[in-house]
């Protein structure tokens, strides 16, 4: 579900004019819808109601400070990667109790900043992460509270590129060797031990795998506890999927999800801490593009688009399919057209559909790119010199630009020429 429908036959972003937002600020775009991000939000808080639980936003999916303070504003806490990320969701006025810094190679700089943050934790993935977060508080006179992320290697049964829980995979510490490293980090003396982690893939959409990991996260948790840990809480990461293309079955439910994790983990006593992405962000955001040329190439036609690759990588990375819907709904009657919708980057690799069966565009109409909200914008880049893309907050009848596209200045202002000796 999202805010996106055609008004007076224009697509709107609840009752904002789409046609207008690119009049005004020109495309490429992305657009985010405010009560699309609050639905969802909502509807995964009302899931886990009467549990302990905080659901931290994973700021990778998308680190606007204007999406991040609106998720803030409803209690949601944040799942941070990096320093940039943590400093992006303090700027958005996050409490730090509420963040968790997660990944598989924080730097000890990074560390020493978190840590005199006073972050809720650090999901620590690795014994050398463990013995340099150990030495990092030590010299700073400080404890740093950990969970371990523990690799359940259970098949998440996504795209092979965002599938973490194998064992072949980087993320986290084998199961078996789990408790191993808790002893370990019980003798570290700048360490306190306050939960445990798992993450095991995004774009999930069966709940078997989930189920497993959650399981084996109930085994661990009790022998944990049983040896006199005190836990605080588990860390069920991310990952539950979307629908991304209308003729595909629906994922699972958060209702169904959240029931899984009660089921398997709800009767401990612990806070339950969720780190969702995609499923608060992808629907609540489109990439709005305009028509450049239609090209009829000789074995198909080309809407050649102002957005490309570096805009939205999904596509060019994963293979990964959005849907496409015309700004002006009188072409969605229009007897369609199969075609390929490209950037203007010089890669083949460089598209956004292939073959699909959409409206006949023409130089100038606008084509919504939907469920761009999640690993959109973020993922970015300035490949090919093109400027990275504004990115707009709607609100009712109300948008703001929370990102103003980068101008050509900023683009290339930040190379020097080298003042090498004659
Ligand atoms: N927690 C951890 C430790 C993660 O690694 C991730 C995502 C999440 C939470 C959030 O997962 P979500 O709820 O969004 O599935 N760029 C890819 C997705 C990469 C996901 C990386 N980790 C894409 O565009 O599909």
């Amino acid at each position: 579900m999202h805010h996106f429908a055609y008004k007076a036959g224009v697509l709107h972003a609840e009752d904002v004019d789409l046609s207008n937002v690119a009049k005004s600020v020109g495309t490429p775009l992305y657009c985010y819808s405010t009560a699309t991000l609050q639905r969802h939000y909502r509807l995964l808080a009302e899931a886990f109601e009467g549990q302990n639980a905080l659901i931290c936003f994973a700021v990778k999916a998308n680190s606007n400070q204007g999406v991040l303070a609106t998720l803030a504003q409803l209690g949601a806490g944040m799942d941070v990667v990096s320093e940039g990320e943590l400093r992006r969701a303090m700027a958005a006025r996050v409490a730090p109790e509420k963040i968790i810094f997660a990944g598989v190679g924080k730097t000890r700089s990074e560390m020493a900043y978190a840590l005199k943050q006073g972050i809720l934790g650090f999901n620590v993935e690795s014994e050398p992460e463990l013995r340099a977060l150990n030495e990092v508080a030590g010299e700073l006179g400080r404890k740093a509270p950990i969970a371990i992320r523990v690799n359940p290697d259970v098949d998440a049964k996504t795209h092979a590129k965002i599938s973490t829980g194998k064992s072949e995979n980087k993320f986290g510490v084998p199961f078996a060797e789990a408790r191993a490293l808790y002893d370990l980090a019980a003798e570290l003396p700048a360490l306190d031990i306050v939960g445990i982690h798992m993450h095991i893939g995004s774009q999930i959409t069966d709940l078997a795998p989930m189920r497993a990991a959650f399981t084996l996260m109930r085994q661990l948790a009790k022998e944990l506890l049983a040896a006199g840990y005190q836990l605080r809480h588990l860390d069920l990461g991310g990952g539950l999927g979307i629908p991304y293309d209308a003729k595909d079955p629906l994922p699972p439910h958060p209702r169904d999800y959240a029931a899984i994790i009660v089921e398997c983990l709800g009767d401990l006593g612990l806070e339950l801490v969720l780190e969702p992405g995609r499923i608060i962000a992808a629907n609540s955001g489109v990439l709005l593009t305009r028509v450049i040329h239609v090209k009829e190439g000789a074995d198909r036609t080309f809407l050649i688009v102002d957005a490309a690759m570096n805009d939205l990588l999904r596509p060019t990375l994963y293979e990964a399919h959005h849907d496409i819907w015309p700004v002006r709904e009188d072409l969605k009657s229009m007897p369609p057209v199969v075609q390929d919708i490209v950037g203007p980057v010089c890669e083949t690799g460089d598209y956004i559909a292939l073959e699909r069966s959409l409206p006949p565009f023409s130089e100038g109409d606008l084509v919504a790119v939907m469920a761009a909200g999640a690993y959109g914008a973020v993922m970015s880049s300035t490949y090919n010199s093109r400027p990275l893309v504004p990115e707009v907050l709607v609100k009712g009848e109300d948008f703001a630009v929370v990102r103003p596209r980068q101008s050509y200045d900023e683009l290339i202002g930040l190379d020097r020429l080298p003042n090498w000796p004659a």
